[in-house]
């Protein structure tokens, strides 16, 4: 080798080098921002960007700054599946952040898993997503967890006859109330009706007609925001006075504008409440109020989590290499999350505590905590 080109090749490797450092990470999120679900990927993606933007205003991961390229799913069938292929194959992400709604992440789960490039749920339940395969991670509970703490509540308030009401488009929806009731059913409670609908309807009331007839303690709602608002209003003015119980899915911003008091009395489990008093959760809610100024929910907090995990995954792989970064997922341990403590067990899931809210005087108020 010509010993006088030594120096202008150093230069070159060392700029090179420069470059690497330089390169933005590209980081993908597939949310719903528009349709029946908005409110899910607006506040997700909230707190997701927030996260990003701390990370970038304090020197980034690695010396790099992190892109977030956001798809949105318009809460449409098929959408998620077109989002995380653009996202992998022409945005070459090194990593997905999303969805909220189950049914979608578990279109998008099984082509991150193809092209094994890691996913994070921040907020789907459903045991069925990270099944998918090693790829797949998410950063809250799950149904079995989350339907075990409603039939528990529901037991313990002395209600032994629940009529179920379940949105058969959404596996969320169908695996909650399953496992709800199993619980329920095992420890003395009875079903006395099952009645279904589907996202998008908007007259419940041959539905509640029906559970109103078997006169039950309470009616198990496991559905979503905008047709649960929908269902308090009709079983009230059909006279339907028994108290709901549902799950994280009622978490949307229309939920109490909609429902305008009639959902008043019912009980539903979540992740997250605004109203923890935990330091580093009233920083959050500051600083998400000054970004955005409105209040983060738990799709805000739990997007936040999930980049904020991802992140710290980053710098412990040293890169983004794919099964290093996947394999650094995987043994996150004791992450402080606004949402708990966060540890990934070895179905890749985080075991959490939830809490139970109810709606008061057209207002969530905190009632309990449940640990796992
Ligand atoms: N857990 C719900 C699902 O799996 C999504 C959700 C999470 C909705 C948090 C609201 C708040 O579909």
């Amino acid at each position: 080798m010509n010993l006088r080109l030594l120096p202008a090749l150093l230069g070159l490797a060392l700029l090179a080098g420069s470059a690497a450092a330089q390169e933005v990470i590209k980081i993908g999120e597939f949310a719903s921002l528009t349709g029946g679900n908005a409110s899910f990927g607006q506040e997700s993606h909230k707190g997701t960007q927030l996260a990003i933007d701390e990370l970038n205003a304090a020197g980034g991961v690695l010396g790099r700054k992190l892109q977030l390229i956001t798809e949105d799913d318009q809460s449409a069938a098929g959408q998620a599946a077109t989002a995380v292929q653009k996202l992998i194959a022409q945005d070459k992400v090194v990593a997905l952040l999303g969805e909220v709604a189950s049914s979608k992440s578990l279109e998008g789960a099984p082509i991150a898993q193809r092209n094994k490039i890691p996913m994070i749920s921040p907020a789907s339940t459903n045991p069925k997503v990270t099944e998918t395969g090693d790829y797949i991670f998410r950063v809250c509970f799950i149904d079995p967890f989350q339907g075990t703490v409603m039939a528990k509540f529901a037991l313990s308030k002395g209600w032994k006859k629940i009529a179920l009401l379940t949105d058969v488009k959404q596996d969320y929806s169908v695996g909650l109330a399953e496992f709800f009731v199993k619980y329920f059913t095992a420890n003395g409670g009875t079903i006395v009706r099952d009645q279904k609908y589907s996202s998008g309807d908007k007259d419940f009331r041959a539905q509640l007609t029906s559970v109103k007839a078997a006169s039950p303690d309470a009616v198990f709602l496991p559905g979503y925001y905008g047709e649960v608002a929908l269902i308090g209003k009709q079983a009230r003015l059909l006279g339907l006075t028994a108290p709901f119980l549902g799950g994280d899915g009622w978490v949307g911003e229309s939920l109490l504008p909609v429902a305008a008091g009639s959902l008043d009395g019912s009980f539903f489990s979540a992740h997250f409440s605004p109203d923890d008093t935990r330091p580093a959760v009233q920083d959050f809610v500051r600083r998400f109020r000054a970004k955005y100024k409105s209040e983060p929910d738990d799709m805000a907090a739990l997007g936040y989590d999930s980049a904020m995990i991802l992140a710290d995954a980053i710098k412990r792989a040293g890169g983004t290499d794919s099964a290093k970064l996947r394999d650094a997922i995987a043994a996150t341990k004791n992450h402080p999350g606004l949402t708990g403590v966060i540890t990934l067990d070895a179905q890749r899931n985080a075991a959490k505590s939830a809490v139970i809210l109810t709606i008061r005087n057209g207002a969530y108020k905190f009632q309990e905590s449940v640990a796992p």
